[in-house]
C-alpha cells in the first residue's frame, strides 16, 4: 500500500486580518487539511482564536478543518468546536484528566478525535489511549507559538508511536507539529509521520506548490 503524506498548513502564520484568503491559499496549494491552533493563553502563553473562526470559514472551505486545542479544561470548549463544523478535534495529554471522556464525546460527533503530547511527555503515557484516538499528535516544539526550531531528540518519539501502532490493531493516524520544513520532512516521514503540520514554513514560501510537493516527498 502506498501511504500518502497530508499537509496540514496552520492559520497561526496566515495574516489574521485575510484568514479567507488564507485557507484559500492551502486549497491551491494542494494541501489537504487546515491546521487551526487555538490557544487560550494559560496551556500555553499566547492568545489566538476559538470556535468562531471555525464556523465562519467553514462555508468557505471543503478542506478538512484540523483542530489543535492548546488550551486548559478542554472539556469546556468541545461541544463548540463540534458544533463549528471542524473534521478533527485534537487536545493535549497534559491540560485533562478525564481524556476519554473527552475523546469519546468527539467520536460521538462523528468527528477524528485526536491526542497530543508535548516533548517532554513520554510516548508510554499514550498507551492506555490508542483504541479511542484516531489522531496521535506528537509536537516536536514546545506548543505556543509559530517559527520556533525543530527539536530533532522528539524524532525517536514518532518511531516509537508508529511501533505502538504497528502492535496493536488501531489504524490512528500520526502528525507532527512543530519547525517542520523541507530539510526535516524526510526525516519525519521515514519516522512515521502521516500528517505535516506547518506554520511558517508554509507562509513564508513563495512557491507553496512547490512546498507542499516536496514536503510530501512527491
Ligand atoms: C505551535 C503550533 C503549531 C505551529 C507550527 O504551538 O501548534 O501548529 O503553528 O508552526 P511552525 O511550523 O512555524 O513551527
Ligand atoms: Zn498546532
Amino acid at each position: 500500500m502506498i501511504k500518502k503524506t497530508i499537509v496540514a498548513p496552520s492559520l497561526l502564520s496566515a495574516d489574521f486580518s485575510h484568514f479567507a484568503d488564507s485557507v484559500a491559499e492551502i486549497e491551491d496549494s494542494g494541501a489537504e487539511w487546515v491546521h487551526f491552533d487555538s490557544m487560550d493563553g494559560h496551556f500555553v502563553p499566547d492568545l489566538t482564536f476559538g470556535p468562531k473562526v471555525v464556523r465562519d470559514l467553514r462555508p468557505q472551505s471543503k478542506a478538512i478543518f484540523d483542530v489543535h486545542l492548546m488550551v486548559e479544561r478542554p472539556d469546556t470548549l468541545i461541544d463548540a468546536f463540534i458544533e463549528s463544523g471542524a473534521d478533527n478535534i485534537t487536545f493535549h495529554l497534559e491540560s485533562a484528566v478525564h481524556i476519554h471522556r473527552i475523546l469519546e464525546s468527539v467520536r460521538h460527533a462523528g468527528k477524528g478525535a485526536g491526542i497530543s503530547i508535548v516533548p517532554s511527555t513520554p510516548v508510554s503515557f499514550l498507551s492506555e489511549l490508542l483504541p479511542f484516538v484516531d489522531l496521535i499528535l506528537i509536537m516536536t516544539v514546545d506548543p505556543g507559538y509559530g517559527g520556533q526550531v525543530f527539536i530533532p531528540e522528539s524524532i525517536h518519539k514518532i518511531r516509537s508511536v508508529k511501533k505502538m501502532r504497528e502492535e496493536s490493531t488501531f489504524p490512528f493516524l500520526i502528525a507532527v507539529d512543530g519547525g517542520i520544513n523541507e530539510s526535516n520532512a524526510a526525516l519525519v516521514r521515514d519516522a512515521g509521520a502521516d500528517v505535516l503540520i506547518t506554520g511558517s514554513a508554509f507562509f513564508k514560501s513563495a512557491d507553496k506548490r512547490a512546498l507542499v510537493k516536496s514536503l510530501k516527498g512527491e
